[in-house]
């Protein structure tokens, strides 16, 4: 079986992209990413991409005046890369409904949040203002909802007392690189099935059960 084809789309920094650019550099990874697309020039992810020889394209959201035209650039970059499985990491744009539907079980996303705790903007400063003692990350199938869909993989960190917005960040973010490359390589390996919008493994035995070893403290 070829590796499966992934595509990531950016707006920065780009060390999710990192994290899946290193597990798929390592013998026997089962995906391989073709093309890494941000909606921002500047972008520091792409040129971590480019130092990966990973084909990079820049679809500039301010130069579209209608998100259909800016997500038909971006469909058409995914397409002609031969892209089965798109991973937003980091990615600061909404999309339309009808993309999301395109893309309906093959376009994952990586949140840094137990979801569906603390969605949207600002998500380390809504879990210190809600005193939670515990956050963590979560990799998800998108649906039409913001931060939204079947979860595929979480992992937990503790929230110190002492924590500020930055340092529970880089606790989590510690995790994220953890397990968007594990969740990646479970959608390669073929293993993932969605039953009534829940995530399931297929075990060797042909068992299917949801994913319990990814939590941490
Ligand atoms: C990550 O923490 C990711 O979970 C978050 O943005 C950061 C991107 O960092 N994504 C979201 O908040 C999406 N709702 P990175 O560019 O270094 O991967």
């Amino acid at each position: 079986m070829g590796a499966l084809t992934v595509g990531v789309l950016i707006s920065g920094r780009g060390s999710n992209l990192q994290a899946l650019i290193d597990a798929a550099a390592t013998p026997g990874y089962p995906a391989r990413l073709a093309v890494v697309i941000s909606n921002v020039p500047s972008a520091a992810g792409l040129a971590r991409a480019a130092k990966a020889g990973i084909a990079t394209v820049v679809v500039d959201h301010k130069k579209f005046q209608m998100r259909e035209a800016f997500e038909a650039e971006v469909n058409r970059a995914l397409d002609d890369a031969g892209v089965e499985l798109v991973c937003l990491a980091g990615f600061m744009r909404l999309l339309s409904d009808s993309f999301v539907r395109h893309w309906r079980d093959r376009l994952i996303n990586i949140h840094p949040s137990l979801l569906p705790a603390f969605r949207g903007l600002h998500v380390h400063e809504q879990a210190l203002a809600a005193g939670v003692r515990i956050s963590g990350c979560t990799v998800h199938y998108v649906r039409e909802g913001v931060d939204d869909g079947p979860i595929l993989a979480q992992a937990a960190v503790p929230v110190a007392p002492t924590d500020t917005p930055e340092t529970l960040a880089a606790r989590v973010l510690v995790q994220e690189h953890r397990i968007y490359p594990l969740a990646v390589r479970l959608i390669a390996e073929g293993r993932v099935r969605i039953v009534e919008e829940k995530v399931m493994i297929e075990e060797e035995d042909g068992s299917a059960v949801p994913l319990f070893n990814t939590a941490t403290l």
